[in-house]
């Protein structure tokens, strides 16, 4: 059985007092929320407080990206280590925005997946086509380009060291959900394409859906076969409606 997982991606938003505010909202819930792995994210600056507000809770903390170094002159970036001191357990790698807007490519993707891994950090492996790549008719090469550029330098077995999230890119912050059916074929998709290298790999890994989900669709999305969870950005950032989703997982 796969654990189902709820994951808050806060993406650039917040402040000192509102991150406390929404993670003592959180805690405040997460006493009826008994199945779902919960997970937040947010800007590497509150990263410590966040962790700090997390322990002693079922709360997990992980960062956004991961520097696919591990030391060194490299501006700007956070290594594995780093996130683990201040209590990462997962990284987000590969999100759309970083592939789209800070032109990450399949290979650098690959290259912070693997290390993550090697710093003990569970990568939450972002994938998705555009929507012009949907209405191409290619959704399914793009997501097996993306997965194979992991599989590659790192081998089949390193995807059972995380979670990948499927997120349509024309369904972020757009309002506009991939229907259970529609997410449910690409779900199904990478599931197969990973077993036919590993099916223990496939049977085990958790696949979320990432885009729009929200307290009103997301049962239905992850009542889906092959849905594991969500990654939520806007939704994430209210306390009752980040809860809303954990408890509809369940
Ligand atoms: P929205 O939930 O705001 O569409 O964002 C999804 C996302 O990008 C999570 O990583």
């Amino acid at each position: 059985m796969r654990q189902v997982m709820v994951a808050g991606n806060w993406k650039m938003n917040g402040s000192s007092d509102s991150v406390k505010e929404l993670m003592a909202g959180i805690n405040a819930g997460m006493g009826s929320v008994t199945k779902a792995e919960v997970v937040v994210c947010p800007p590497a600056v509150y990263i410590a407080r966040v962790s700090d507000a997390a322990d002693g809770t079922a709360i997990k903390v992980g960062s956004q990206n991961i520097c696919d170094q591990d030391k060194g002159a490299f501006t700007g970036e956070l290594s594995g280590e780093m996130l683990k001191d201040v209590g990462c357990e997962y990284a987000i790698i590969g999100h759309s925005e970083r592939r789209a807007l800070y032109a990450e490519t399949d290979d650098l993707v690959a290259k912070r997946f693997a290390a993550a891994r090697r710093n003990g950090i569970k990568p939450l492996f972002c994938i998705g086509e555009t929507l012009a790549e949907r209405e191409a008719g290619v959704t399914n090469d793009v997501c097996a380009r993306q997965i194979d550029a992991v599989i590659a330098l790192e081998g089949v077995e390193a995807l059972a060291d995380g979670v990948i999230a499927y997120e349509p890119v024309w369904a972020i912050g757009t309002g506009k959900v991939a229907t259970p059916e529609q997410a449910q074929e690409v779900h199904a998709f990478i599931r197969a394409k990973i077993a036919n290298l590993s099916a223990d790999v496939a049977q085990g890994l958790r696949i979320l859906y990432g885009g729009s989900m929200n307290p009103g669709n997301a049962a239905e999305l992850i009542g889906q076969p092959d849905i594991d969870g969500g990654l939520i950005g806007g939704a994430s950032l209210k306390a009752e409606d980040f809860l809303a989703i954990c408890m509809a997982a369940e």
